[in-house]
Protein backbone atom coordinates (compact mmCIF):
# COMPACT_ATOMS: atom_id res chain seq x y z
CA UNK A 1 0.00 0.00 0.00
CA UNK A 2 1.21 3.42 -0.56
CA UNK A 3 0.94 6.49 1.32
CA UNK A 4 -1.71 9.16 1.98
CA UNK A 5 0.32 11.63 0.26
CA UNK A 6 1.50 9.83 -2.72
CA UNK A 7 -0.38 12.06 -4.95
CA UNK A 8 0.34 15.18 -3.86
CA UNK A 9 2.79 17.39 -5.54
CA UNK A 10 3.28 20.25 -3.31
CA UNK A 11 2.54 21.34 0.36
CA UNK A 12 1.05 25.05 0.43
CA UNK A 13 0.44 24.79 4.47
CA UNK A 14 2.46 22.60 6.63
CA UNK A 15 0.74 20.71 9.87
CA UNK A 16 2.62 23.11 12.38
CA UNK A 17 1.39 26.00 9.92
CA UNK A 18 -2.10 24.98 9.73
CA UNK A 19 -2.25 24.46 13.41
CA UNK A 20 -0.37 27.65 14.58
CA UNK A 21 -3.13 29.17 12.44
CA UNK A 22 -5.60 27.27 13.91
CA UNK A 23 -4.92 28.46 17.09
CA UNK A 24 -5.19 32.23 16.09
CA UNK A 25 -8.70 31.86 14.36
CA UNK A 26 -9.75 29.72 17.82
CA UNK A 27 -8.37 33.11 19.93
CA UNK A 28 -10.36 35.22 17.63
CA UNK A 29 -13.70 33.48 17.80
CA UNK A 30 -13.25 32.34 21.66
CA UNK A 31 -13.29 36.22 22.54
CA UNK A 32 -16.26 36.92 20.48
CA UNK A 33 -18.69 34.06 22.08
CA UNK A 34 -17.73 34.78 25.22
CA UNK A 35 -18.90 38.56 24.52
CA UNK A 36 -22.29 36.75 23.86
CA UNK A 37 -25.05 35.93 26.84
CA UNK A 38 -26.25 32.92 24.96
CA UNK A 39 -23.97 29.96 24.15
CA UNK A 40 -23.72 29.62 20.04
CA UNK A 41 -24.04 27.07 18.00
CA UNK A 42 -21.32 25.47 16.07
CA UNK A 43 -21.94 23.94 13.05
CA UNK A 44 -19.76 21.91 10.70
CA UNK A 45 -20.33 21.67 7.27
CA UNK A 46 -19.49 17.50 6.42
CA UNK A 47 -17.58 16.14 5.49
CA UNK A 48 -14.70 18.84 4.74
CA UNK A 49 -15.04 20.80 8.03
CA UNK A 50 -14.86 17.65 10.20
CA UNK A 51 -10.96 17.91 11.06
CA UNK A 52 -10.83 21.97 11.48
CA UNK A 53 -14.29 21.72 13.65
CA UNK A 54 -12.82 19.48 15.68
CA UNK A 55 -9.42 21.25 16.39
CA UNK A 56 -11.25 24.65 16.57
CA UNK A 57 -14.02 23.98 19.16
CA UNK A 58 -11.18 22.39 21.93
CA UNK A 59 -9.58 25.80 21.76
CA UNK A 60 -12.08 27.72 22.18
CA UNK A 61 -13.20 27.70 25.43
CA UNK A 62 -16.86 28.93 26.81
CA UNK A 63 -20.06 26.97 26.54
CA UNK A 64 -20.94 26.10 22.68
CA UNK A 65 -22.75 23.17 21.26
CA UNK A 66 -21.85 21.28 17.90
CA UNK A 67 -24.13 19.56 15.50
CA UNK A 68 -23.20 18.75 11.91
CA UNK A 69 -25.25 19.38 8.27
CA UNK A 70 -24.18 17.54 5.11
CA UNK A 71 -23.96 19.87 2.26
CA UNK A 72 -22.55 18.76 -1.30
CA UNK A 73 -21.90 20.49 -4.13
CA UNK A 74 -18.86 18.80 -5.89
CA UNK A 75 -19.72 14.88 -6.04
CA UNK A 76 -16.75 13.10 -7.22
CA UNK A 77 -15.00 15.85 -9.52
CA UNK A 78 -13.53 19.00 -8.93
CA UNK A 79 -15.94 21.77 -10.34
CA UNK A 80 -18.70 22.91 -8.40
CA UNK A 81 -22.18 21.46 -9.28
CA UNK A 82 -23.93 25.27 -8.33
CA UNK A 83 -26.38 23.15 -6.98
CA UNK A 84 -26.20 22.33 -3.25
CA UNK A 85 -27.95 19.66 -1.52
CA UNK A 86 -28.63 19.08 2.31
CA UNK A 87 -28.33 15.68 2.63
CA UNK A 88 -28.12 16.13 6.55
CA UNK A 89 -29.76 18.43 8.02
CA UNK A 90 -29.40 19.80 12.31
CA UNK A 91 -29.84 17.97 15.30
CA UNK A 92 -30.16 20.90 17.65
CA UNK A 93 -32.35 23.84 17.06
CA UNK A 94 -31.00 26.96 16.09
CA UNK A 95 -34.07 29.32 16.60
CA UNK A 96 -33.06 32.45 18.45
CA UNK A 97 -29.46 30.87 18.35
CA UNK A 98 -26.06 32.50 17.13
CA UNK A 99 -24.87 30.28 14.76
CA UNK A 100 -21.33 29.38 13.70
CA UNK A 101 -21.00 27.79 10.30
CA UNK A 102 -17.82 25.96 10.01
CA UNK A 103 -16.34 25.18 6.49
CA UNK A 104 -13.11 23.71 5.34
CA UNK A 105 -12.68 25.61 2.23
CA UNK A 106 -15.30 28.75 0.94
CA UNK A 107 -14.58 28.30 -3.23
CA UNK A 108 -17.20 29.75 -5.46
CA UNK A 109 -19.86 30.73 -2.35
CA UNK A 110 -22.71 28.19 -3.59
CA UNK A 111 -22.18 25.90 -0.60
CA UNK A 112 -22.52 28.36 2.45
CA UNK A 113 -24.67 30.88 0.59
CA UNK A 114 -27.49 27.80 0.45
CA UNK A 115 -26.84 26.79 4.17
CA UNK A 116 -27.08 29.89 5.45
CA UNK A 117 -30.53 30.87 3.92
CA UNK A 118 -31.55 27.12 4.92
CA UNK A 119 -30.17 28.50 8.78
CA UNK A 120 -32.11 31.76 8.88
CA UNK A 121 -35.35 29.84 7.65
CA UNK A 122 -34.78 27.73 10.60
CA UNK A 123 -34.64 30.88 13.24
CA UNK A 124 -31.24 31.35 13.43
CA UNK A 125 -30.87 35.52 15.14
CA UNK A 126 -27.33 35.94 13.96
CA UNK A 127 -24.88 33.97 11.51
CA UNK A 128 -21.10 34.16 11.70
CA UNK A 129 -18.81 31.74 9.35
CA UNK A 130 -15.94 30.16 9.90
CA UNK A 131 -13.93 28.76 7.41
CA UNK A 132 -10.04 27.51 7.21
CA UNK A 133 -9.42 28.56 3.64
CA UNK A 134 -10.94 31.25 1.21
CA UNK A 135 -10.75 31.18 -2.05
CA UNK A 136 -11.98 34.75 -2.98
CA UNK A 137 -10.70 34.08 -7.05
CA UNK A 138 -13.49 32.08 -7.35
CA UNK A 139 -16.11 33.29 -5.94
CA UNK A 140 -19.64 33.59 -7.52
CA UNK A 141 -22.19 34.63 -5.03
CA UNK A 142 -21.15 36.96 -2.31
CA UNK A 143 -21.15 35.57 1.16
CA UNK A 144 -24.57 37.12 3.28
CA UNK A 145 -24.18 37.32 7.20
CA UNK A 146 -27.06 37.32 9.59
CA UNK A 147 -27.17 39.89 12.01
CA UNK A 148 -24.02 40.75 13.49
CA UNK A 149 -22.42 37.79 12.37
CA UNK A 150 -18.63 37.91 11.57
CA UNK A 151 -16.43 36.30 9.00
CA UNK A 152 -13.55 34.28 10.06
CA UNK A 153 -11.08 32.66 7.51
CA UNK A 154 -7.33 30.67 8.17
CA UNK A 155 -5.74 31.55 4.82
CA UNK A 156 -6.70 33.28 1.76
CA UNK A 157 -6.08 30.10 -0.66
CA UNK A 158 -4.66 30.27 -4.10
CA UNK A 159 -6.43 28.68 -7.05
CA UNK A 160 -5.60 25.68 -6.93
CA UNK A 161 -7.67 22.40 -6.22
CA UNK A 162 -6.48 21.67 -2.34
CA UNK A 163 -6.63 18.80 -0.51
CA UNK A 164 -5.74 17.59 2.93
CA UNK A 165 -7.28 18.62 6.25
CA UNK A 166 -10.48 17.45 5.55
CA UNK A 167 -10.83 18.30 1.75
CA UNK A 168 -11.18 15.45 -0.65
CA UNK A 169 -10.44 14.75 -3.99
CA UNK A 170 -13.26 12.07 -4.86
CA UNK A 171 -13.09 11.49 -1.09
CA UNK A 172 -9.37 10.72 -0.73
CA UNK A 173 -6.98 12.79 0.74
CA UNK A 174 -8.95 13.95 3.74
CA UNK A 175 -6.75 12.54 6.58
CA UNK A 176 -3.83 14.42 5.40
CA UNK A 177 -2.83 16.35 8.42
CA UNK A 178 -1.30 19.58 5.82
CA UNK A 179 -2.95 21.12 2.74
CA UNK A 180 -1.81 20.15 -0.32
CA UNK A 181 -1.95 20.53 -3.91
CA UNK A 182 -2.79 17.28 -6.25
CA UNK A 183 -0.65 16.01 -8.95
CA UNK A 184 -2.26 16.82 -12.61
CA UNK A 185 -1.84 13.47 -13.16
CA UNK A 186 -4.20 12.33 -9.94
CA UNK A 187 -7.08 14.34 -11.55
CA UNK A 188 -9.71 11.82 -13.40
CA UNK A 189 -9.30 12.46 -17.43
CA UNK A 190 -12.86 12.76 -18.15
CA UNK A 191 -14.06 16.41 -18.15
CA UNK A 192 -17.51 15.69 -17.16
CA UNK A 193 -16.83 15.45 -13.65
C1 LIG B 1 -16.66 21.35 -0.66
C2 LIG B 1 -16.09 22.08 0.53
C3 LIG B 1 -17.13 23.13 0.83
C4 LIG B 1 -17.64 23.49 -0.54
C5 LIG B 1 -17.01 24.77 -1.03
O1 LIG B 1 -17.63 20.40 -0.24
O2 LIG B 1 -15.94 21.19 1.62
O3 LIG B 1 -18.17 22.60 1.61
O4 LIG B 1 -17.29 22.39 -1.41
O5 LIG B 1 -17.32 25.01 -2.38
P1 LIG B 1 -18.27 26.16 -2.89
O6 LIG B 1 -17.93 27.43 -2.13
O7 LIG B 1 -17.93 26.27 -4.35
O8 LIG B 1 -19.68 25.76 -2.67
P2 LIG B 1 -18.08 19.17 -1.14
O9 LIG B 1 -19.32 19.51 -1.88
O10 LIG B 1 -16.93 18.69 -1.95
O11 LIG B 1 -18.50 18.07 -0.07
P3 LIG B 1 -17.51 17.45 1.05
O12 LIG B 1 -17.35 18.47 2.13
O13 LIG B 1 -18.21 16.24 1.54
O14 LIG B 1 -16.20 17.15 0.37
MN1 LIG C 1 -17.91 20.49 2.09
MG1 LIG D 1 -15.58 17.51 -1.50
Amino acid sequence: MVSAEAGIDRVLWTEAEVAARVGEVAAELAADLRARPEPAVVVGVATGAFLFLADLVRRVDVPLAVDFVRVESYGGGTESSGEPRITADLKVDVAGKHVVVVEDIVDTGNTLSYLIAHLEKKGASSISVCTFLDKPARRKVNIQLVGDGKFYSGFECPDYFVVGYGLDYAELYRNLPFIGVLKPEMYKKDSSN
